[in-house]
């Protein structure tokens, strides 16, 4: 489905839904007006009954509205004037996507808010928009005899004026929206469905419809890479490892820097013989989220057509115990030739990036950032909501953490002093591979930092925004966090 824009006049459009925003004040801007005007002052009196309030993401179904076309009319608060940004409306818009997707078949037409000067500029609304709409429809119901969530059949973008800069904020929302959605279903599918080889086939596939190059090393190759800190956490499983490489070159020159986007897919981490519990276990198919994250934002950089070198490094394996698993107390020898001792096996995502980071910089990376559901320190540091940064390289960090801005996804930045690598130090090897209980999600990092080679990195631990539990959330099950930053700082790359 493609969605469009419309310069049809709002009240005669043909459609399921049509869709308002309204802000929680009173009317401002000249269109609310207008609409206010041709309901008959049906919003002001909601408002005055606090049948309304406008606040973010609010909902009111509106049946039999005389003066329009429309079937129904859902009126969706945006909140205020003052604070409105680029989450809050997406979230505000992705409620009301939701809402009117539980049907089959819907059409659904969105009067594109007028926002007040100086705020979310127009171009911005349009995108946010298309991905709000193109994610709003999709849920975690994969095997629902009976959906929660249909896809449309039609969404229209109604407004005044449809200049192509307009168009193509629009075609841009819905490339990263069904990104985030690609991301999404990997992330929600079942481990025993999704797993290093299963997810290499599909990687292959979705490249390979974009004329993407994707190299697939088997365990063999693996072998020969020296990768054998992931060999080792993939020991344990009857589902060998698999390291997955998808390259897009979207500029040619050879001396344009190559940007490499590494993921940790572990396709389910049961801790290994350092087993989780029940409780810890549950949610352990998220964690090929970041592998799922880079490829995800890779094919939408493709589809974008920007103007950068990406390369893709997913490292996918299964954690597991079994009589063939490493072990606590094993030595390991990393690609780097570094030893590590293996304190606990469910620091296992360390293991696997060490290696996959150290080949994508002898493949000739210039710039690193990884994506890991790495630590649940991470998690007791900063919350479900917020992914963590940690960086060798300042300004590389800086360049990705306003992209986050401008993508509206919310990232905080952590220490890395020297000091920390202290905890890292082994009696019998050059590092182990846990740090101690305090600091856990810097440890982790720090470790991390050993194997780029001093290259300007920066590591995302998105261990909490990953996924939401509360089936209310508006994306319910895994929330493709990221897509957005990581396709906002590869547009910003010159070099
Ligand atoms: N995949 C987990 C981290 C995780 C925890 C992700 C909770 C999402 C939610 C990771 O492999 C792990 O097990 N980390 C351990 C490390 C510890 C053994 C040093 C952790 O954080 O507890
Ligand atoms: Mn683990
Ligand atoms: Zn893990």
């Amino acid at each position: 489905m493609q969605i469009r824009l419309e310069q049809t006049p709002w009240q005669s459009v043909q459609t399921d839904w049509l869709i308002i925003g309204v802000l929680n004040t009173e009317l401002t801007s000249q269109q609310e007006q207008d609409v206010d005007q041709v309901l008959g002052g049906l919003i002001q009196r909601l408002r005055k009954r606090r049948d309304i309030t406008g606040e973010e993401a609010e909902l009111q179904v509106l049946l039999e509205v005389p003066a329009v076309q429309a079937e129904r009319v859902l009126l969706v608060g945006l909140g205020s004037p003052a604070e409105l940004s680029v989450a809050g409306l997406e979230s505000a818009l992705t409620a009301a996507a939701r809402k009117t997707a539980r049907e089959k078949e819907q059409r659904v037409a969105l009067l594109l808010p007028e926002l007040p000067e100086g705020s979310v500029d127009r171009q911005t609304v349009a995108e946010l928009a298309a991905r709000a709409f193109t994610i709003g429809c999709v849920g975690e119901d994969l095997f629902k005899r009976e959906p929660d969530l249909f896809p449309f059949k039609e969404v229209v973008l109604l407004t005044a004026e449809a200049p192509d800069s307009l168009k193509a904020a629009v075609q841009k929302g819905q490339i990263v929206g069904e990104a985030i959605n690609l991301v999404r279903e990997l992330v929600n599918r079942p481990p025993s469905e999704v797993f290093p080889a299963s997810f290499a086939d599909r990687a292959a596939q979705v490249a390979s419809e974009l004329g993407l190059k994707c190299d697939v090393l088997d365990e063999n190759r693996l072998r020969e890479e020296r990768m054998n800190a992931m060999l080792a956490v993939g020991a344990g499983s009857e589902r060998p490892p698999r390291l997955v490489v998808v390259e897009y070159q979207g500029r040619g020159e050879a001396e344009a820097p190559v940007i490499a986007l590494v993921g940790k897919g572990v396709t389910f981490d049961s801790g290994g013989l350092s087993l989780k519990t029940a409780e810890h276990m549950a949610n352990m198919k998220t964690d090929m989220a970041g592998a799922a994250t880079v490829l995800g934002t890779t094919l939408a950089a493709a589809r974008l057509g920007l103007p950068v070198n990406v390369r893709a490094y997913m490292g996918m394996v299964e954690n597991l115990p079994s009589g063939s698993s490493y072990k606590v107390g094993d030595i390991l020898t990393a690609r780097n030739g570094m030893t590590i001792e293996v304190v606990n096996t469910d620091a296992e995502g360390r293991l696997v990036l060490a290696d996959v980071l150290c080949y994508a910089v002898d493949q000739g990376a210039d710039r690193l950032v990884d994506v890991a559901t790495l630590t649940g320190s991470c998690i007791i540091a900063l919350g479900e909501r917020v992914t963590g940064a940690f960086t060798n390289n300042e300004p590389w960090c800086r360049l990705v953490l306003e992209a986050a801005q401008a993508a509206g996804e919310q990232i905080w930045q952590m220490p890395m002093f020297k000091h920390y690598e202290e905890q890292l130090k082994s009696n019998v090897a050059d590092v182990k591979n846990v740090g101690g209980r305090w600091g856990g999600a810097i440890t982790a990092a720090k470790f991390l930092e050993k194997f780029v080679r001093g290259k300007p990195w920066v590591h995302l631990d998105i261990a909490g925004p990953v996924f939401v539990t509360d089936g209310n959330n508006l994306n319910g099950g895994a929330t493709g966090c990221m897509v957005k930053t990581l396709i906002e700082t590869l547009r910003r790359v010159v070099d």
